[in-house]
């Protein structure tokens, strides 16, 4: 009896030492900033979902939105030998050279929500930006039949998202009404954009629409234009449609739609996992997204893809 258990202990312990379950792992998380609510609440997600497995250890390094610093975080990380990477980057050019340089190590790399260049990395998770900007394109020509001068407060256009959600965008109005008449690069900061708007709002007297790339730019416009009296002239639309900021800002009335960006923590850690078992994991993870207006915010928003999976 005695023999056998013992026989089972081993077998259990040798099954679980080959499936992973008892190692120990470092991941370090290299974090563009953390100035916005979107970019604490990814840490948060990864954090939780970390926790959920006793053998991983995340160690967080936030860049403070300095491209040098996110390059040398990335280096101390090679250089500790962490066993994985998770790079969310503030830019694409110059952070693809220290991730190339991990990933050449073997150091496994997830690129999180902003891309670098070239496809020297092991896989890349987020939301199809490309279709956020266009669903936003298609919404507001859907809501202005007869046209609109709409202002576009760019995110930081030398990152990913920025780019794609400016194409799509353009894609989603191509052959409408709808007119940018002021853009500018906001580069993802709430006070920029109140700034930018200020400008948009000195030269043009008429103003339909302000599509912000997310939901911080879309509320500094707000306050611009309410500041001088003239937020009732338009709508406001964003992106991200976090459960504490975007999903808040339309039931207050002052965005008509977010559009949600998942931050892919959770989707992170479980890549990582699969890593570690030795699983070939697909080189891009594309998460869904809904958007959130006044009309379906009380049923949870509704799915830009609604046939599609998680
Ligand atoms: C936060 C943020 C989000 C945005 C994302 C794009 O830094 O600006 O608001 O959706 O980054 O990478």
């Amino acid at each position: 009896m005695k023999v056998i258990s013992t026989a089972v202990l081993l077998a259990s312990l040798l099954l679980a030492y080959a499936s992973g379950q008892n190692a120990k792992y470092v991941i370090g998380m290299s974090q563009c900033n953390l100035g916005e609510p979107w970019r604490v609440q990814m840490n948060a997600d990864i954090k939780k979902a970390a926790a959920e497995h006793p053998g991983l250890t995340v160690i967080f390094k936030d860049a403070q939105n300095d491209t040098l610093k996110q390059r040398a975080h990335i280096e101390e990380f090679v250089s500790a030998k962490v066993n994985l990477l998770i790079v969310s980057p503030k830019e694409a050019a110059p952070l693809t050279a220290p991730v190339a340089d991990a990933y050449r190590k073997g150091i496994p790399v997830i690129v999180l929500d902003r891309s670098v260049l070239g496809s020297e990395y092991s896989t890349f998770i987020g939301a199809d930006n490309k279709k956020i900007g266009r669903a936003a394109g298609q919404w507001a020509a859907a809501k202005f039949p007869k046209g609109a001068k709409v202002v576009e407060l760019k995110g930081l256009m030398t990152s990913t998202p920025g780019q794609d959600r400016h194409s799509g965008f353009l894609d989603g109005i191509q052959g409408t009404g709808l007119q940018i008449i002021f853009d500018a690069d906001m580069k993802w900061l709430e006070p920029n954009a109140r700034k930018e708007m200020e400008s948009a709002l000195a030269v043009h007297k008429k103003i339909d629409l302000v599509y912000a790339h997310n939901d911080p730019g879309a509320h500094g416009a707000y306050l611009a234009a309410k500041a001088v009296g003239r937020e009732k002239e338009m709508l406001f639309i964003g992106i991200d449609a976090l459960a504490q900021e975007g999903q808040v800002y339309v039931q207050q009335g002052i965005l008509a739609a977010s559009f949600e960006y998942p931050t892919g923590g959770r989707e992170a850690i479980e890549t990582a996992l699969r890593i570690f078992k030795g699983e070939t994991v697909p080189k891009n993870i594309t998460l869904r997204s809904r958007v959130f207006t006044p009309e379906n915010i009380k049923k949870g928003g509704e799915w830009l893809d609604p046939s599609g999976k998680r």
